[in-house]
């Protein structure tokens, strides 16, 4: 459990995978007392950064209502699964009932500061190169759709301030044998560093976004006081196809650009993204604090991962 208490009080981060724990670690860094709550203790130990752990199936209300009350929360981040898009698109109803059933639990919470939601650029149906706050949304995949209704669920029935965080492709390091799906980067970062080559769309689009800089963004959107809209895009800096964005990659780990090998999306698991997966925002940078934010762009944050892998 985090033990500490800080300015802006405790805060629950639901959902301990790759998002989740980073944001924790930011948020513990700022002085906060972290919760992180999933069913399965998480990878890294949230002790090592300050930060604590508690087990929680979040589709059960009864085990929410039980960690609320030991937690006692001032704001909570939903950052959980199901988020494998690959998975979801096998099994629709759960992934729906699983994000419905979490979010309808943490709606219904009263007295929080915040309440934020991180979704996705999956709710549109990409055919648009890039979606800003008021592009109409339309998903093309379960993954897509069970987050937005869990979107819907959200803004309608919260009943402490609430915002949804929608953002784009999230990468950073992560260790090869983590035991689940790897995020792009790191799923590409390791396959060429054994000189395995990789097959990377070219005709899928995305505005990816480091992992860090979500949860910079998010800690900004957890200050007490803060004006936040409820809803907020968050994509990094450029537009890249996944082929070009792999060739950055190898450029960085300095090994050969030609282990790359553009692929048309339909053709793997890639298959049920839509063309596009790229979000901009209209609204991200009046937000206080944005101003210290410096959104790294694919080949600056490449060759700063390098290092995590190994190279640089
Ligand atoms: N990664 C991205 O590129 C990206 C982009 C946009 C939005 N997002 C959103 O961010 C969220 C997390 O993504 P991620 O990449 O961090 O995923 P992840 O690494 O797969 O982590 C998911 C976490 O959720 C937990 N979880 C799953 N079902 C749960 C349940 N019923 N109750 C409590 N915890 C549960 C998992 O732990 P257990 O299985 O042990 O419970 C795990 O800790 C997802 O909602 C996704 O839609 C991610």
């Amino acid at each position: 459990m985090g033990a500490r208490t800080a300015a802006g009080g405790p805060v629950l981060v639901v959902g301990s995978g790759f998002v989740g724990t980073e944001t924790a670690r930011r948020l513990a860094g700022e002085g906060r007392a972290v919760t992180l709550a999933s069913r399965g203790r998480p990878a890294s130990p949230p002790e090592a950064y300050g930060a604590g752990w508690t087990a929680l199936d979040a589709t059960d209300p009864a085990a929410c209502a039980r960690v609320v009350a030991e937690v006692r929360p001032r704001a909570v981040v939903l950052v959980h699964g199901p988020s494998d898009v690959t998975w979801c698109e096998a099994h629709p109803v759960e992934a729906a009932r699983a994000h419905a059933a979490a979010t309808a639990s943490f709606a219904a919470l009263p007295g929080l500061d915040r309440l934020v939601m991180i979704s996705t650029d999956n709710v549109f149906d990409g055919v648009a190169p890039v979606c800003v706050e008021e592009s109409p949304t339309a998903p093309a995949n379960a993954y897509g759709a069970a987050k937005l209704r869990a979107e819907e669920l959200l803004l309608a029935r919260a009943v402490s301030p609430a915002t949804v965080l929608r953002v784009s492709l999230v990468y950073g390091h992560e260790p090869a044998d983590a035991g689940k799906w790897l995020n792009f980067f790191a799923s590409c970062a390791h396959r060429l560093l054994r000189g395995e080559p990789v097959e990377a769309p070219d005709d899928q689009w995305t505005t990816p976004v480091p992992v860090a800089d979500v949860a910079a963004v998010t800690a900004l959107l957890l200050r007490p006081g803060a004006a936040v809209p409820e809803l907020l895009h968050l994509g990094g800096p450029e537009r890249v196809s996944r082929a070009g964005w792999a060739r950055e990659i190898a450029r960085a780990l300095g090994v050969p650009e030609e282990l790359v090998r553009p692929v048309p999306r339909a053709s793997g698991r890639y298959a049920s993204r839509p063309e596009n997966t790229c979000l901009a925002s209209t609204r991200l940078g009046a937000m206080p604090g944005m101003e210290a934010v410096a959104l790294r762009g694919v080949a600056a944050a490449a060759r700063e991962l390098a290092g995590a892998f190994g190279r640089g």
